[in-house]
């Protein structure tokens, strides 16, 4: 039996409106589930979610005396990562797409969609999500609506976003909303045993930036399936955000309160998998400094009435990647993490706990290994997948600031950009100014890590960390971070670069990071605050000698030079490798952006 509009109409709660409920009536009669569930996002109904997976097999249950309310996934071993390849820009035109994105005609995506998605929940139920991006009500918040297949999406997005009747009760019949389609693309056919993971070899993750619509196909896992995270808070949002002047940034969001007790806000962009959620919760190493958590992934900023750029965090748990999160590298994600958490490919111990690479120094004698595998220490595979992941609610954090959920949000007092690169590139240096700033951001590079697919350790240019999430053309992208610049003028938060990785010739990092990275922080607020000098170098300006006590850090002065050191002949054959990444966007590459790279081709010499 497949649901009928009558279904869709009579189990839909009264406040959803009849834009919704038409739309919700569309794709039940194209993807034919055997029922629908409107998702209220109550405590009962994420009980409910739970038993039903446990039963399943989607969820095992962990020991409830050690970890209350904590159960572990396993996905399948193929459906682990974002697929970026995967992952398409639908705009009418290709040139709004642009180089970085995949891009296929509108109306031949749904051509080759509309086959995908016919029947595709049959057996499965449709469960409709009606979710706020932002606080409930905030002039700053967005609405969007996900249907799914998948249970597991829909816990996962109870936790990440503000799910339920209060977001639906935001919809009127004028409201804008972003509709999200998501199937795992499992079809069950009567008497068919179901999976514990049920997903599919073919894969999309569309996105059409004029309709502001979602598509994804055949995956389960993070923001392939959590729509409302990647898809619709920094893809979809890129595109509403350049129409309506403001910005959808991939960047974690600060409050830090300095010895004098003065209030600071920093967003802080890093490419996946470079230790945002670390920095997010970062416990300084320097006394009478206070560091609290508002974001660990995404920001929205907003010239506020001020004049000053406002943010918000538009989720409200987060997602993050669990190896080298442990009780010596972020505290105080391991003590969040102690109840209500759904695990996913993380490994299980014997007696019912989690561990992952990085948990703990040493690793148990004998773990069950993410694909549900013995394993010990001497195996030559981890134990966790690299992307692994906790969900869990971000008011279980114990940094949370009393803020992070203000619907006017926090004003911003500086953006740092930071990568994970060997060489180059200093510890930190404050950009020149605005454009300066935007130069550093467009040209952002990084190593490859595990959150998406590709050979790890390789060098990519991930300008504003923003490559796989943009939903424009990138180099708009940087000519709408200008814009908003200019409008700002003096009240624009200034800009730095930080790089936390840098090597030494014998391959050692020199620069111990996680809670000393507090003392960056400390020059980059003293900076803002007129109470630290700078001196000039090709990347802006770095800390005079004295204003970062290194040697407190465990670093030697040696390293300390070796973090700043600036080799010309290397940052040339980089300024080389800058030409070609800015010649793949053409003619569209902004003005400042194309002045600022002569700028520093000069300063090399
Ligand atoms: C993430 C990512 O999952 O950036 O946050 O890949
Ligand atoms: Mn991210």
């Amino acid at each position: 039996m497949t649901v009928t509009a009558a279904d869709v109409v009579t189990t839909a709660p009264a406040s959803a409106s009849p834009q919704v409920v038409s739309w919700v009536e569309r794709i039940a009669r194209l993807t034919e589930p055997e029922e629908v569930v409107w998702c209220d996002g109550s405590a009962a109904e994420r009980r409910r979610l739970i038993s039903r997976m446990v039963e399943a097999g989607t969820l095992i249950a962990l020991d409830q005396e050690r970890r209350p309310g904590s159960y572990l996934a396993r996905s399948h071993p193929d459906d682990v990562a974002r697929v970026e390849s995967r992952t398409f820009i639908c705009s009418a035109d290709a040139a709004d797409a642009g180089p970085t994105n995949n891009w296929v005609d509108p109306e031949a995506m749904r051509a080759t969609l509309d086959p995908l998605f016919t029947g595709s929940m049959r057996g499965r139920t449709m469960y409709v999500m009606p979710f706020s991006m932002g606080p409930v009500g905030s002039p700053l918040a967005r609405l969007g609506v996900q249907v799914t297949d998948s249970p597991y999406v829909v816990l996962s997005t109870g936790t990440m976003t503000r799910m339920g009747s209060q977001a639906l009760a935001q919809i009127g019949p004028d409201t804008e909303w972003v509709p999200a389609v998501h199937t795992v693309g499992a079809p069950l056919a009567p008497g068919d045993e179901d999976v514990a993971w049920p997903c599919n070899d073919t894969k999309y993750i569309v996105h059409f930036p004029e309709t502001r619509e979602i598509w994804s196909f055949g995956s389960a896992y993070g923001g392939n399936a959590i729509l409302a995270k990647k898809a619709f808070a920094l893809r979809i949002a890129s595109a509403i955000g350049r129409d309506e002047g403001w910005i959808a940034a991939h960047m974690l969001l600060l409050k830090v309160t300095n010895p004098r007790g003065r209030v600071f806000h920093i967003a802080a962009a890093f490419p996946s998998a470079c230790g945002k959620t670390n920095f997010a919760m970062l416990q300084p190493s320097i006394p009478d400094w206070t560091v609290e958590t508002i974001g660990d992934d995404i920001a929205w900023l907003a010239p506020g009435e001020d004049g000053r750029l406002r943010a918000i965090n538009p989720e409200a748990g987060f997602f993050g990647v669990a190896p080298g999160t442990g009780v010596e590298t972020n505290p105080v994600a391991v003590e969040m993490l102690g109840e209500d958490t759904i695990f996913t490919n993380v490994a299980l111990t014997d007696d019912g706990d989690v561990w992952w690479e990085g948990l703990t120094p040493e690793a148990p004698g004998h773990l069950i290994d993410w694909r549900g595998e013995d394993w010990t220490p001497d195996s030559p595979t981890p134990a966790a997948h690299p992307n692994s992941r906790f969900t869990v609610s971000a008011a279980q954090c114990s940094t949370i600031a009393d803020t992070w959920d203000d619907p006017a949000g926090v004003p911003l007092d500086a953006i740092i950009f930071g990568g994970r690169r060997a060489s180059n590139v200093p510890l930190v240096a404050q950009a020149r100014d605005w454009e300066h700033g935007v130069y550093l951001g467009a040209t952002l590079a990084s190593e490859r890590t595990a959150a998406a697919e590709g050979t790890v350790g390789e060098l990519r240019r991930d300008p504003f960390a923003m490559l796989p999430f943009c939903g424009t053309d990138m180099a708009d992208h940087w000519q709408h971070w200008l814009d908003v610049g200019a409008g700002l003028g003096d009240k624009a938060p200034a800009i730095f670069q930080v790089n936390w990785f840098r090597k030494g010739a014998d391959g050692r990092f020199l620069w111990p990071g996680f809670s000393e990275n507090a003392r960056v922080l400390a020059w980059i607020i003293d900076r803002v605050d007129g109470r630290a000098h700078g001196v000039d170098s090709p990347h802006g300006l770095t800390p005079v000698d004295g204003a970062i006590n290194f040697a407190a850090a465990g670093v030697s002065r040696a390293d300390w030079d070796a973090l700043f050191a600036q080799d010309p002949a290397a940052l040339a054959v980089e300024a080389d490798d800058t030409d070609a990444f800015l010649a793949r966007f053409g003619a569209k590459v902004p003005a400042a952006v194309r002045e600022q790279h002569e700028e520093l081709r000069r300063r090399i010499g």
